[in-house]
């Protein structure tokens, strides 16, 4: 199978992972990669959210199955522009990505698929927004509308940190703001791959959104992952299918725009019961690198048969009883401006440990072939154990032989889960 990959994280680089592996695989593009994916495929360098350069390579390449990794192509319509030059794409069209970039868009499809959400108000003015903070009260969730990479939402006890924020929203982009009610208790992520019809859930996860410990400080796009859960029901994934995912899929298909691509159901365990958080419509990053990381099956074989409508004759994915700890290493600065340029030393090293890998994201090489930070979230550094306990372990052992000056990166991912707890309740 020849495989065009977009994006150029440490998401993709994971994706890339599997995907090489596996011997299905015959060729492999990732566009633009990053000097990870250089090492196990073949970088060039398009810019994926342009749907014409992404329909000219996956055809110039005979591709078999294009993958979008990052949402930002999938708005834009790169997966509709690659499926009507006839070739499979692992990715929803841009009605569909709606789901993931209209906050308000999604929670319209929730309440028509009947998915508990938390109650939220779409505000246009600040008059609306000034009511929605005073009616849902502290703690404050005000959400961009739009995309904004992970860093739109502000949760808050404090009201003019909130209403500077919706202002913000509101002076942006499509001038709408959303405000809704918080929701207690532990958040999980589950990723759904689905064909349009048919839904298959991958093993579920947690990530850490803040830059610090004990969830201080900014949010980020995310600063570490771990899989499985052993805090969450055991039901968990059957009850998400069952009451979100499904419903979601088949409300999408009765307005005529059918999910085909990963549907990310970010999830909260409130005290009264399971609730949406979020939907995102791509594989989530650091979910996807401790996700991955266990999965023994065939990750080609089970994209293919999402992009073309036989995923309820796929087999379904397996899993490695290992547990999965990813952290990131992030540039000084991010996600505020970041400094660039850094050397980045030690990934060899970090590789030696046993079951540890490191991706590439924020990275690049200089004309000496010297790594340097280029990016906000620079490494996800990935370590499998017995138990989570011992991932993480191992996950830090690495970390500490990486060297990238004024580093930054949380030392508490996945510490509760040892102490019997579960961590990033935000
Ligand atoms: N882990 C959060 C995201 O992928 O948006």
């Amino acid at each position: 199978m020849k495989i065009l990959l977009l994006g150029s994280g440490a998401r993709e680089h994971a994706l890339a992972r599997a995907l090489a592996r596996d011997p299905q695989t015959t060729e492999l593009v990732v566009a633009p990669g990053n000097p990870g994916t250089a090492a196990i495929a073949t970088n060039l360098n398009i810019d994926p959210c342009v749907p014409d350069e992404v329909v000219a390579l996956a055809t110039q390449m005979r591709a078999d199955l294009v993958v979008v990794g990052p949402e930002a192509p999938l708005v834009a319509g790169v997966a509709d522009a690659v499926r009507d030059a006839g070739i499979p794409c692992f990715g929803p069209s841009a009605e569909a990505a709606r789901l993931e970039g209209s906050k308000a868009f999604a929670k319209e499809v929730m309440a028509a698929a009947g998915v508990p959400t938390a109650e939220a108000a779409v505000c246009t003015t600040e008059a609306e927004l000034n009511a929605a903070l005073d009616r849902f009260g502290s703690p404050y969730v005000v959400k961009e509308d739009g995309l904004a990479a992970g860093k739109g939402v502000v949760v808050t006890d404090e009201r003019p940190v909130a209403l500077a924020h919706g202002r913000a929203c509101l002076s942006r982009g499509g001038g709408r703001v959303v405000v809704e009610d918080y929701l207690d208790g532990p958040e999980a992520s589950l990723f759904c791959v689905c064909d349009g019809a048919t839904v298959r859930p991958l093993a579920p996860a947690q990530d850490f959104k803040r830059l610090l410990n004990d969830d201080a400080g900014p949010n980020t796009g995310g600063m570490g992952a771990y899989s499985p859960l052993p805090w969450a029901p055991a039901d968990l994934t059957e009850q998400v299918v069952r009451e979100v995912a499904q419903p979601v899929v088949d409300e999408m298909a009765r307005r005529g725009a059918g999910f085909i691509g990963l549907l990310y159901c970010g999830l909260a365990l409130t005290s009264r019961g399971l609730r949406v958080v979020e939907f995102n419509v791509r594989f989530g990053d650091p979910e996807t690198q401790a996700v991955l990381a266990r999965l023994t099956s065939s990750l080609p074989e089970l994209l293919h048969a999402a992009a073309t409508g036989a995923l309820a004759e796929a087999p379904e994915p397996v899993w490695s009883e290992q547990c999965a700890v990813d952290v990131v290493i992030a540039a000084p600065g991010y996600p505020g401006t970041v400094t660039t340029g850094g050397a980045v030393t030690g990934i060899e090293a970090a590789e030696e440990l046993d079951d540890v890998h490191v991706l590439h994201a924020g990275t690049g090489t200089t004309e000496r072939g010297e790594l340097v930070a280029t990016g906000g979230r620079v490494l996800s550094v990935v370590a499998m154990g017995a138990t989570v306990e011992d991932a993480r372990a191992r996950a830090y052992e690495a970390v500490k032989r990486i060297g990238l000056e004024g580093a930054q990166y949380r030392t508490d991912i996945a510490q509760a889960v040892g102490a019997g707890g579960a961590d990033g309740t935000e």
